[in-house]
């Protein structure tokens, strides 16, 4: 039996080849497609953005987008499905894009779009793509084996936990997009893009410019207080964008720091957070001036505690100032989404149907 399956396989492999024995010119019929989009992401529209996926997700995209480059960013909701909800999900779709204009994702220069707006060629891509990855590599993927241990069991976990790196892949591929800031966490998700880009351009036609991950200056923005990063998960030891200055104020107040002299992990992601999150240069010289007297042995943590709160309060406030602001006229979101998935779809479109050609099921 397993036998006959195999032969199968390998039959079904040998017609991938018949690239090698097309003409040069009838090869040439589908180059080695361009890329399309030069900055891609996509974020979870799960609830409540920590300071940590700002500084580690978003300030990189509006920093680029500063110097020229039109990002692309999506809400990646049928990613958001593996372990929400979807009624729920729903719900936070357009609080997020709220989120990303608040903190610098310019419309004007940036294209924003829904993932379920191109839902038939994301999940037909899916499809095609996941036939050419095997059950036991997707349950070699770290962060799979990881979530298996820690919070879900091989008998309850819901398959599309499985596809999740496929249904990224199929996203990051239709776009053709050359760099995708991620953090450390989505890092095996971006080798197997990587992989079943290549993969294809092997068995079928060359058509995708291989993506690449753009590594973001190694960003490790810890809990607050306890073990392991800033995440919703101990909500304790993370500043959300949505809390209150005077919820900040007693975060920071409980916040594990360092003993004079000493630098150490903690510290050194106050540190980051502060200056990442100041609006002004002087504000960064201010703790850079306090870190050093720290350093040299004088007790300063409750001054630094202090400045440190000033910047996210105001960091703070004028975020959500902005954000009422932009949510105040129901009709803008709506209207800023429909004109992202318009260009979306066009690129979607044009790529599956060059995929489509290649495996001459169109
Ligand atoms: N998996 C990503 C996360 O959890 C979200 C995501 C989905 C994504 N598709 C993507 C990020 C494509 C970058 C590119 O953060």
């Amino acid at each position: 039996m397993t036998h006959n399956i195999n032969k199968n396989i390998k039959k079904e492999y040998n017609n991938f080849s018949t690239l090698k024995k097309q003409k040069p010119e009838e090869r040439r019929c589908l180059p080695c497609m361009k890329y399309k989009v030069e900055l891609l992401t996509g974020i979870r529209p799960t609830g409540d953005l920590t300071v940590a996926n700002y500084l580690g997700a978003i300030a990189p995209i509006v920093e680029l987008q500063a110097q020229g480059v039109s990002p692309v960013v999506f809400v990646a909701d049928l990613h958001a499905i593996t372990d929400n909800e979807p009624a729920t999900v729903r719900q936070y779709i357009h609080g997020v894009v709220a989120d990303y204009i608040a903190l610098g994702v310019d419309p004007r220069k940036a294209k924003i779009y829904l993932q379920s707006d191109i839902a038939g060629e994301v999940t037909t891509f899916t499809a095609l793509l996941a036939r050419l990855v095997s059950v036991a590599e997707l349950l070699r993927v770290p962060t799979l084996k990881d979530k298996l241990k820690s919070n879900a069991r091989p008998e309850t976990a819901n398959a599309l936990l499985l596809l999740y790196p496929v249904l990224m892949a199929a996203d990051i591929l239709l776009n053709r997009a050359k760099k995708v800031p991620v953090g450390e966490d989505q890092l095996a998700h971006m080798e197997v893009t990587r992989m079943l880009a290549r993969r294809f351009n092997k068995r079928y036609r060359e058509i995708f410019p291989i993506p690449q991950v753009l590594q973001v200056k190694s960003l490790r923005i810890l809990s607050l207080k306890g073990k392991g990063k800033m995440s919703k998960t101990n909500p304790g030891g993370a500043i959300f964008l949505t809390d209150d200055i005077k919820t900040v104020a007693n975060k920071i107040k409980a916040a594990e720091t360092a003993f004079e002299g000493v630098m150490n992990d903690k510290l050194e992601s106050l540190v980051l957070i502060a200056k990442g999150l100041a609006k002004t240069e002087s504000e960064c010289e201010e703790v850079d001036a306090i870190i050093q007297a720290h350093m040299s042995g004088k007790r300063v943590m409750g001054q630094f505690k202090q400045i440190l709160t000033r910047i996210a309060q105001n960091f703070l406030e004028e975020f959500q100032t902005k954000r009422v602001e932009i949510l105040r006229d129901p009709s803008y979101i709506p209207s800023v989404l429909e004109e992202g998935s318009k260009v979306a779809k066009e690129n979607a479109i044009e790529t599956l149907s060059a995929v489509r050609r290649a495996l001459q099921f169109d």
